[in-house]
């Protein structure tokens, strides 16, 4: 059964170990409750380096006072089961009180990057994102980690952090895996009754009409906004937080499709807030224009 511990000390000294053999270690941070989203950044990981930490740990300081942090997903056995069988090495599972030790008071505050989108619907989370991330890159010290392009803000904010940091470690980003119907794969999704999950469906459908659209030559983000926009608001169940188009290297809002270009959502579908993007490329840009569009 794969290695499961609970503190800073026993991650340290088995990552010690491995690096006193000369061996390359990557690692995977998650909430748990995992899926084949998850999977798929554990798969990568184990393909790219010697061995394969992953962390599961619901990290509270991310989490708003009227958010889901009490009922958020959890099963431990079946994580474990899966990084298992997908050849990770490692489990760091630590409590609350192992990561905020007593007088906890030293935060990662970035500007910037975190204050559209998810950033403004949930003004604490990235700083607990950044906090609880730095902390665990100090104590697992990987060569890489592996994020997903499901949450593309944070992948953006991370790359940031640890540029404007300079913490030692290569960030891979990996692309959204879906459900067989298109709905992303996010471990939220069992909030959702059996009318809900239909309705969820409108995230994906307007990612994939967006995508057509740019690929069709738009390069208006206000019309693509307001075409993304009127098509969720076909679906009843569902109450916009937000359709933005930003600069996928900084965030900040753009007026034009160019460049690394990410075009993301959020959406209530009943009580549970979803999000979904795609991002635009330059080279993607370059095929459109090609074909004349
Ligand atoms: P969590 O939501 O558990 O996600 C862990 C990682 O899995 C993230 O990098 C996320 O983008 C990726 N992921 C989730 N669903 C995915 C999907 N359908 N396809 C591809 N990748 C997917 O993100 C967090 O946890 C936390 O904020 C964390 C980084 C662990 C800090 O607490």
């Amino acid at each position: 059964m794969i290695n499961v511990v609970h503190t800073v000390k026993e991650t340290r000294d088995q990552v010690n170990e491995w690096k006193a053999h000369g061996l390359s270690v990557g690692f995977v941070p998650t909430m748990g409750y995992l899926h084949e989203g998850h999977q798929s950044l554990i798969k990568k990981a184990v393909e790219e380096n010697d061995k394969v930490v992953v962390s599961i740990f619901v990290n509270p300081m991310q989490f708003g006072p009227t958010e889901d942090f009490e009922s958020y997903p959890r099963d431990l056995q079946a994580d474990a089961r899966l990084c298992e069988e997908t050849g990770a090495d490692l489990i760091f599972n630590p409590e609350a009180e192992e990561m905020y030790t007593d007088g906890f008071c030293s935060f990662v505050d970035m500007s910037g990057p975190t204050k559209e989108l998810c950033g403004k619907s949930r003004p604490i989370h990235f700083r607990g994102v950044c906090t609880v991330v730095s902390k665990l890159f100090n104590i697992v010290t990987p060569d890489r980690a592996y994020f997903g392009q499901k949450d593309a803000q944070q992948l953006s904010v991370i790359r940031r952090m640890v540029r404007d940091l300079n913490i030692p470690v290569e960030i891979v980003g990996c692309p959204i895996v879906r459900e067989k119907d298109g709905l992303a794969k996010s471990s939220r999704n069992t909030y959702l009754n059996e009318e809900e999950r239909k309705a969820a469906l409108i995230l994906s459908k307007t990612i994939f009409m967006g995508q057509e659209l740019v690929n069709n030559g738009m390069t208006d983000a206000k019309a693509l906004i307001n075409a993304m926009k009127e098509n969720i608001l076909t679906e009843p169940l569902a109450k916009i937080d937000y359709v933005e188009v930003v600069d996928f290297d900084d965030i900040s809002i753009k007026d034009t499709i160019e460049g690394n270009t990410l075009v993301a959502m959020a959406v209530y579908i009943g009580k549970t807030r979803l999000i979904d993007n795609f991002i635009v490329t330059d080279k993607q840009l370059d095929t459109a224009n090609k074909h004349g569009l």
